[in-house]
């Protein structure tokens, strides 16, 4: 029997959990719970005789994908899939999936919520600060970045964006400002929101050069991937203006050190931006349907290796 093995630290939601277990069951294929796990060697196990496996942030790395005797398939519940070691997969001939889309819309919600709280000191109590027509800079015009952007303009935020790799007529369609450089977005922006994914190119890139452009009580807000900030460059510039404010979702690797700046600063506990029941029950739904159609009619649409 064909075995599918959900492996997530940090569970779905039970009624998405539910949802997925019924469509994984229904195509005739045995379901698997590995949740809340805090030794990696037990998903290295559990995946041991698994066909297919739906992951969110969990490390399917070298040793979960070689282990895997009978694996065929990994799909990323989510978007970025940094998390996946996509040499390891297709060394061993395992299609990866991501499932673009899904959870955007929870990622943007927690973004914009973030900016409010942080402009609103925390909700201490003190006065703070509007969104109104401050300008929004939004870094890479994907899925998050767009939802962002509408969410934005709810907001009465004027909203501009860079992104390479998207057309300018695609941004411009939503009434949002192109800009040619990132230089030019951080420059012009009281705030920026980041959509990166995390890699070679991108990792610490957001530093201390490009971040001190942000003009005065500026806010970076990162829903994407701590990675990609520049963390010594950011507590440089922490010390330095203390009109600069960072929210993350997932803090830095060097929060220790970043205590004495806590006013300017709000950080997630554990990474929540797609941690709805909406985004669990799009997200995993999709994922067991792609495997579905993997299996059953070699569907590779959303293939990212
Ligand atoms: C993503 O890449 O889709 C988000 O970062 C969500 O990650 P999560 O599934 O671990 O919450």
């Amino acid at each position: 029997m064909t075995k599918v093995l959900i492996a997530t630290e940090k569970p779905f939601a039970k009624v998405a959990a539910e949802q997925i277990k019924g469509i994984i069951t229904s195509a005739g294929y045995s379901c698997v719970f590995l949740e809340k796990y805090t030794d990696h060697q037990d998903f290295v196990q559990a995946a041991k005789d698994a066909d297919a496996i739906i992951i969110r942030s969990d490390k399917a790395n070298q040793a979960v994908i070689e282990n895997a005797e009978k694996l065929k398939i990994i799909v990323r519940a989510g978007a970025g899939y940094d998390n996946v070691d996509l040499q390891a997969a297709t060394a061993k001939g395992v299609v990866v999936m991501n499932t673009p889309g899904q959870n955007s819309n929870a990622v943007a919600e927690l973004a914009l919520g973030m900016m409010v709280y942080q402009a609103r000191n925390h909700f201490n109590g003190s006065s703070g600060t509007e969104l109104k027509e401050k300008t929004l800079g939004i870094h890479a015009y994907g899925n998050v970045g767009k939802n962002v952007a509408r969410i934005a303009k709810g907001f009465g935020m004027k909203v501009i964006a860079f992104d390479p790799f998207v057309a300018d007529a695609d941004i411009k369609k939503d009434g949002v400002e192109v800009v040619k450089t990132v230089e030019e977005l951080y420059s012009q922006s009281n705030y920026v929101s980041l959509h990166i994914p995390a890699n070679e190119k991108t990792k610490n890139s957001i530093n201390y050069e490009l971040l001190s452009k942000m003009p005065a009580n500026a806010m970076l807000v990162n829903t994407a991937r701590k990675e990609v900030i520049d963390e010594a460059g950011l507590k440089q510039l922490l010390s330095e203006r203390s009109d600069f404010r960072y929210v993350s979702d997932i803090a830095p690797s060097n929060t220790g050190e970043l205590e004495a700046f806590s006013s300017q600063l709000f950080f997630t506990p554990k990474k929540m931006g797609a941690q709805t029941s909406e985004a669990n029950i799009n997200a995993g739904i999709a994922a067991a349907e792609q495997i579905i159609g993997f299996i059953e009619k070699g569907d590779i649409t959303f293939k990212v290796n």
